[in-house]
């Protein structure tokens, strides 16, 4: 079994997408026995909300529902659960790292690193307009797509 968190600030925007586009992949490919994917927050203001209704507009209208998920914030106990513990930006990733316990044998990065984009974070939407949850999307499309390869190679070795 192989484990994926996903993680921005308040897990109701970027990473409820990821989770939710990720899972819709992993379903596709008849991995869902094989690959477990959450999403988390670094912050605790939103726990327990559903997903920004903004984000779950433009994910349905691909085909996504992120209408089941529900915000958690991110805990070091994930740091033993996660094999992938992946931040949609370098602000986020700081504070995972600072909470990561020495010695995490697990891939702890950015999420759009597996879209070829090297060091580039995920934009926050919260505060921008509808066009910003179209953009998280394609991104999020783009590196769940590129993850989804290299865990199938990781599986197969
Ligand atoms: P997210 O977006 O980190 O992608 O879920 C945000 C959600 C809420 C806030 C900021 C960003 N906030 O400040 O409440």
């Amino acid at each position: 079994m192989m484990r994926v968190l996903f993680v921005c600030l308040g897990n109701i925007c970027r990473s409820p997408t990821a989770h939710g586009v990720f899972q819709h992949l992993v379903n596709e490919a008849g991995l869902a026995q094989r690959i477990e994917v959450d999403s988390a927050g670094t912050a605790a203001y939103h726990i327990d909300n559903s997903p920004d209704p903004r984000s779950t507009q433009v994910a349905a209208g691909r085909g996504y529902d992120l209408s089941p998920l529900r915000a958690r914030q991110a805990i070091e106990q994930d740091f033993d659960e996660f094999d992938y513990i992946l931040a949609m930006d370098a602000d986020n990733l700081r504070n995972l790292q600072n909470i990561a316990p020495e010695g995490y044998q697990g891939h702890l990065g950015l999420f759009l690193a597996f879209a070829g984009h090297a060091g580039k974070d995920v934009p926050d939407p919260y505060y921008g307009g509808p066009e910003g949850f179209d953009h998280v999307l394609d991104l999020v499309e783009a590196a769940s797509q590129g993850l989804l390869e290299h865990i199938q190679q990781e599986l197969k070795a």
